[in-house]
């Protein structure tokens, strides 16, 4: 099994988003779950894992962000993610909850495909790429295959300057 336990995903999705979104007069930003919001700059998204659900192929973290403005128009929820990890360091597939219920309880949605490799203390994930699945989440402003931001699991807490 990966080594998960304690391990931690960070990652800013894609940084211009939440600065925009942040931007909106009305910006609402809460997370819940474990997950926590950082001061850095960029700003990350922290949602610690979920061991129970992780597997020798799949890289699972708990946490629900939730981002809301332009009088609710704007709704997006990242909740859960989960890396399905690439056959032989391939591209890999990180998938969120369902972000149209409240709950979670449709079917997951492939977000964005993204190249992992082992780090000293985790995986570090580049190439980040916005899945055709992923188009409409982002009022299809980012075409398939869009760049997001690269995303580390680290598997020691060192995350500072929490905010949430
Ligand atoms: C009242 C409805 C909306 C208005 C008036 C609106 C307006 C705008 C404007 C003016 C921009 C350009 C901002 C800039 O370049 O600084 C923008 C960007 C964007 N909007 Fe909206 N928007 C609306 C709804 C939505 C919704 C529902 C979503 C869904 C998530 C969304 C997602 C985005 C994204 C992803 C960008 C690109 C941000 C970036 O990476 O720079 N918008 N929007």
């Amino acid at each position: 099994m990966p080594e998960t336990s304690g391990a931690e995903l960070r990652w800013s999705i894609r940084a211009s988003f939440l600065r925009y979104v942040a931007a909106l007069p009305d910006a609402r930003a809460s997370v819940s779950d474990g997950a926590r919001l950082t001061r850095d700059d960029p700003q990350l998204v922290v949602y610690p894992a979920d061991p129970d659900a992780t597997t020798d192929s799949t890289l699972a973290f708990r946490g629900d962000l939730r981002l809301s403005g332009h009088g609710g128009l704007l709704f997006v929820r990242l909740a859960g993610p989960r890396i399905e990890l690439g056959i032989d360091g391939g591209t890999a597939v990180l998938s969120v909850e369902d972000p149209t219920s409240e709950d979670g309880t449709g079917p997951r949605l492939p977000l964005v495909t993204v190249t992992l490799t082992r780090t000293e203390d985790g995986w570090s994930g580049s190439d980040a790429a916005l899945t055709a699945d992923g188009v409409a989440l982002f009022n299809h402003v980012y075409p398939a295959g869009a760049p997001f931001d690269p995303l580390e699991i680290v598997t020691t807490a060192t995350a500072a300057h929490v905010v949430l």
